[in-house]
């Protein structure tokens, strides 16, 4: 959001968010070359976004409502000028979730796809080391022969400064090894009955998930004798499943010692077929692939990695590692906790697999009634769920 200060931003502020609100896309544009998309009236109650105001002021789509050509044009100008397709107002909604609530679904699909637009822009900058972590750069650094990056893109941080965001990230690490791999894998873990908890009382694993685990196992391994491999042990719920369809081969990669730990306990070490894969996928896998190993199912559910590695996972091991008639699944739960966000990661991840030789089929699973809200998250840091329906994807190569 800018920020607003003096009192003609405050006034061009309001006067954006009121055509924004009445779907005056002529005033819209007029006033869109003097500020800003993403303002916001510092003086209002309920602080809005442009994009909020317009969306809500549609009503609900069931009390016959349903959003007209200039409200859907009003939204589309918004997010053209840099409109923020997740942007939270107070209540902690973006304006999708205004969107959906209110049925307005032509709406909802054009945030949707103003969404993915941004998240496969946002990565391909990452790529091209153009975004993230990459954007900071010392103050010290002389080498220019290195071709200079557009201002906006590029911030130049002294030492000092980036010694501070390195603390900020590691103490908020600290506080959550979610947020990095590495931290979750040294962090203690809790097997507690019917859920996995990390040092941060993060759910790793819960056993409200058994029947799509169940699911995406029955739809990787089609018959007896397949050569199968699970990314991440967890509570074990996949690799229970996974053997009941006798595998020829069963192939386990699990990175975190207390994991092992319980693999060994459980006499998964011993278990006919099955090979135990100590050590993170990251390392694992480009030993496997210099083995010539060959699968006919691969199944990735981890912790603490974000969609990045999950695409690593796809374009670099999974195209090297799966039989061309094999199956890849996945854990589909990027964004669960926000409707509009599980949308738009699907969407993107769809895109990608195809990008990399994939056709995706999807199978809507709804998860068990009365999960949100129960007692079964309590002692947990958040609930990770709070959609209705899991989106359990098969892949296989395009033919
Ligand atoms: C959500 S749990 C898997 C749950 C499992 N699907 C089940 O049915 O119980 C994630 C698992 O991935 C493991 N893990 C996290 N990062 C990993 C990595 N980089 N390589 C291998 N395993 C990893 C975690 O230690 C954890 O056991």
């Amino acid at each position: 959001m800018a920020d607003q200060t003096s009192e003609e931003d405050v006034l061009l502020a309001k006067r954006i968010i009121s055509a924004a609100e009445r779907h005056d896309v002529p005033a819209l544009k007029i006033l869109l070359k003097e500020g800003s998309a993403n303002v916001q009236d510092p003086t209002a109650t309920v602080a809005t976004s442009p994009l909020h105001a317009a969306i809500a002021a549609c009503g609900k789509a069931e009390e016959g409502k349903e959003a007209g050509d200039d409200a859907v044009k009003t939204v589309e100008l918004l997010l053209e000028n840099g409109g923020i397709w997740n942007d939270l107002n107070k209540e902690d909604e973006t304006p999708g979730c205004i969107a959906l609530r209110s049925d307005q679904k032509r709406i909802y699909e054009i945030l949707v796809e103003a969404g993915v637009r941004a998240e496969l822009l946002f990565s391909k900058m990452e790529e091209l080391g153009l975004g993230g972590d990459d954007e900071v750069e010392e103050e010290d650094d002389d080498d220019d022969t290195r071709e200079e990056q557009p201002a906006a893109k590029k911030q130049k941080v002294s030492e000092e400064d980036a010694k501070a965001i390195q603390e900020i990230v590691e103490e908020q690490v600290l506080d959550d090894v979610s947020l990095d791999n590495r931290a979750y894998l040294k962090s203690q873990l809790r097997y507690k009955p019917g859920i996995l908890l990390d040092e941060s009382d993060n759910a790793v694993m819960m056993d409200w998930e058994t029947q799509i685990m169940q699911r995406h196992a029955e739809t990787l391994i089609p018959k007896a004798g397949l050569r199968v491999m699970n990314v991440g042990h967890g509570m074990g719920i996949v690799d229970t499943a996974i053997q009941t369809h006798d595998p020829a081969e069963h192939h386990i990669i699990e990175a975190h010692p207390q994991v092992h730990q319980r693999l060994r306990e459980q006499g998964w070490y011993d278990k006919p077929n099955v090979h135990i894969h100590e050590g993170r996928w990251q390392d694992v896998l480009p030993r496997l692939v210099e083995k010539g190993v060959v699968l006919d199912a691969i199944y990735y559910d981890t912790f603490a990695e974000d969609y990045k590695a999950l695409k690593e996972f796809f374009s670099e091991y999974v195209v090297q590692l799966l039989d061309p008639s094999g199956k890849f699944g996945w854990y589909n739960g990027l964004g669960a906790d926000r409707q509009i966000c599980y949308d738009v990661y699907t969407k993107v991840a769809e895109m990608d697999l195809h990008e990399a030789g994939f056709d995706t089929e999807w199978e809507d699973i709804r998860v068990p009634a009365g999960l949100h809200g129960s007692n079964q998250w309590e002692g947990t840091r958040r609930p990770y769920w709070t959609i209705d329906v899991y989106r359990s994807p098969v892949n296989t190569f395009i033919r």
